[in-house]
């Protein structure tokens, strides 16, 4: 009887650790964010993996409505390996409605077979989709450059993150850089290249979240990740990590629900 009491404690637990929808709000506050940017909201929605909340997303899109987006970022694994275009016009047209979506490719998009019909579905959609290039944001008179990779698992010959900075810094001057990047383990790199802010996502909080741990499982399947939730600083980096909403095709979280991420810029001095 104990076992079966204990047993619908734990379905009830996997139950809402993978259906109910928590949000969270992160201050990215830097001195070189330009004044016309303080306040800007960006909803950051991570590795999907064709999770619907509510029906046909309704959910979803009450909740980013809610914290009324300047912009929208889709930070990769949007798709599983299953082919569901349905789901990806459902998803960008409520999500276009509500304010401007930019989007980078994850692992996944890359292992799905159908990354090229992707692109094309996203463009009809009237998405931005940002791989390895850059846009110039405005926002009350100021400027900020807006740029986004392809996960590393895309084409070998692709530009890499070190040449589009090279780039934006040739095109640009100086300018503060807002970057979208999939994975969630390189801010050393970003570091090194001088980003200011990175949006991404990758770990899904480590799947099983324990207390004074960055939860239990990497995507990679070690134990113990690091970088899994939240904002990480080095030098004058910071790198905001989402636990993102959905799972691969056989994990499952617990004490780890779907996160949507507002991400508000101010300017620190
Ligand atoms: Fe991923």
């Amino acid at each position: 009887m104990i076992l079966v009491v204990l047993l619908l404690i734990l379905a009830a637990l996997v139950y809402d650790s993978n259906t109910r929808i928590v949000e969270d709000t992160y201050t990215v506050a830097n001195g070189r964010l330009p004044e016309g940017f303080s306040g800007f909201r960006v909803v950051q929605l991570s590795d999907l993996h064709t999770t619907r909340f509510g029906e046909n997303n309704s959910k979803l899109f009450e909740m980013v409505r809610g914290q009324a987006p300047d912009i929208i970022a889709v930070t990769g694994d949007l798709i599983d390996e299953e082919r569901d275009e349905d789901y990806v016009r459902e998803l960008m047209t409520g999500l276009t409605q509500i304010a401007p979506v930019y989007y980078v490719t994850g692992n996944h998009e890359w292992a799905s077979g159908w990354v090229r019909d992707l692109f094309s579905i996203l463009e009809e959609c009237g998405v931005n989709v940002l791989r390895n290039k850059y846009v110039v944001l405005e926002r009350n008179g100021d400027t900020i450059v807006l740029a986004g990779v392809d996960d590393p698992n895309g084409p070998y010959d692709m530009k890499t993150p070190r040449e589009l900075v090279s780039e934006i810094r040739e095109e640009m001057g100086d300018p503060y850089i807002l970057m979208l990047a999939h994975r969630n383990d390189e801010i050393d790199m970003w570091s090194e290249l001088g980003v200011d802010a990175v949006l991404c996502g990758h770990a899904h909080g480590g799947l099983i979240r324990l207390p004074f741990t960055e939860g239990l499982i990497a995507p990679g399947r070690e134990f113990f990740p690091t970088y899994t939730s939240g904002i990480y600083r080095q030098g004058g980096t910071q790198m905001l990590v989402s636990r993102g909403l959905g799972n691969t095709s056989f994990s499952l979280r617990l004490f780890n629900n779907p996160q949507v991420v507002t991400a508000v810029f101010e300017r620190e001095i």
